[in-house]
């Protein structure tokens, strides 16, 4: 109840403050208003087990600012960032729109985030039960010729601390970045970021599992690459995906014009139709996580039909609350059963 009319109200208010504000909701004693029971619908995969499939995805905390009550949701996993080496501001502002009747949000948020340091900080005070995933990028005045320093520093800061660590290579909100999806960059960068894992696991006998989350608006040859690449250099995963530049069969409304990523229900078919790729290249057994326009069970089944193991969510948080994380547990617990 207290959490249905807090949504109703944030609802209310221009889209960054409503979320600047959930967020120091969420970080502090008031939290405890976020409590849903975790349900148990465990799930193993790299190695590591999630008490239930279903997700935060990354962009919601970018700071782990909110770790406390995040924790209260019922996820099975929460995955902060991204976070890059320095500091940035990232785009001017306004830069985050809701489209309600899309039930989408578009997005420029360009990485804004207060660096790998401060979440590590932040995330030594307050660890979530629940397993850890931090999303790393590359800085906006990093070229793309240096990228690879940008994420070898930040995986350096973060492999010890996080169960599993994602590069994002997608985000449509970095000039360039989704260049270091084309085979050549992306073969150096995941060639030097695995020596980087098994360095680390030499050193500190921890083999921190490292995941590629992919965009939606590649053709079908290039996803196919791209998998073939994330698989062969030995990488753990792939999260099937990132916001959409499409602006493809959106109802009219004020901001559908607005320059950034799509997220919410317009995404969800092109991206089960990247999952359904990923998944008949790189075989049965190799992890995907499933993220785009999940707002209904529904959603979520279609995603787990395409291939995914693991859900997450962020734009049907937003739309429909925690109790979403609740409910596709349960539908696939049913389905299971
Ligand atoms: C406001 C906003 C900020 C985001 N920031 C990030 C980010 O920093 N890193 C990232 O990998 N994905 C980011 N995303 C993408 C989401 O993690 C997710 O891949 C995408 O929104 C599709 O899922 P959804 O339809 O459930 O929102 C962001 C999404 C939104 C809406």
């Amino acid at each position: 109840m207290f959490e249905y009319l807090g949504r109703k109200f944030l609802q209310q208010l221009p889209s960054e403050l409503a979320h600047d504000l959930s967020i120091k909701l969420l970080g502090s004693p008031l939290s405890f208003i976020a409590c849903q029971k975790t349900i148990e619908n465990p799930v193993e995969l790299f190695g590591l087990k999630f008490i239930n499939p279903v997700g935060l995805a990354a962009g919601f905390d970018k700071n782990a600012d909110a770790v406390s009550g995040l924790s209260k949701f019922g996820f099975g996993f929460l995955e902060f960032g991204t976070v890059t080496p320095k500091p940035q501001p990232g785009n001017p502002k306004p830069r985050l729109f809701r489209l309600p009747k899309n039930q989408a949000i578009i997005n420029r948020m360009g990485f804004n985030n207060k660096g790998v340091d401060y979440l590590v900080k932040q995330l030594k005070k307050n660890r979530p039960d629940a397993v850890l995933g931090i999303n790393i990028g590359k800085n906006k005045d990093t070229p793309n010729e240096s990228a690879v320093e940008d994420y070898l520093y930040c995986f350096d800061k973060v492999c010890l601390l996080a169960d599993y660590v994602t590069i994002n290579i997608s985000s449509p909100n970095t000039a360039d970045l989704r260049q270091l999806q084309e085979t050549e960059r992306l073969s150096q960068l995941l060639l030097k970021l695995k020596k980087a894992q098994s360095d680390n696991q030499k050193k500190h006998n921890k083999c921190t599992p490292i995941l590629v989350k992919i965009a939606p608006d590649q053709d079908k040859q290039s996803t196919i690459s791209i998998a073939e690449i994330v698989k062969n250099s030995g990488m753990d995963g792939i999260i099937c995906t990132n916001t959409t530049v499409s602006r493809e069969s959106l109802l009219d409304e004020s901001d559908i014009e607005q320059t950034g990523g799509l997220s919410g229900k317009p995404v969800l078919l092109k991206s089960n139709e990247v999952i359904r790729v990923v998944r008949s290249t790189v075989g049965p057994d190799f992890p995907i996580i499933g993220v785009g326009g999940i707002l209904t069970e529904e959603d979520a089944m279609s995603k787990i039909h395409a291939g995914a193991n693991l859900l997450q969510i962020y734009t049907g948080l937003i739309y429909k609350g925690p109790e979403l994380i609740k409910n596709i547990n349960k539908r696939i617990l049913s389905e299971k059963n």
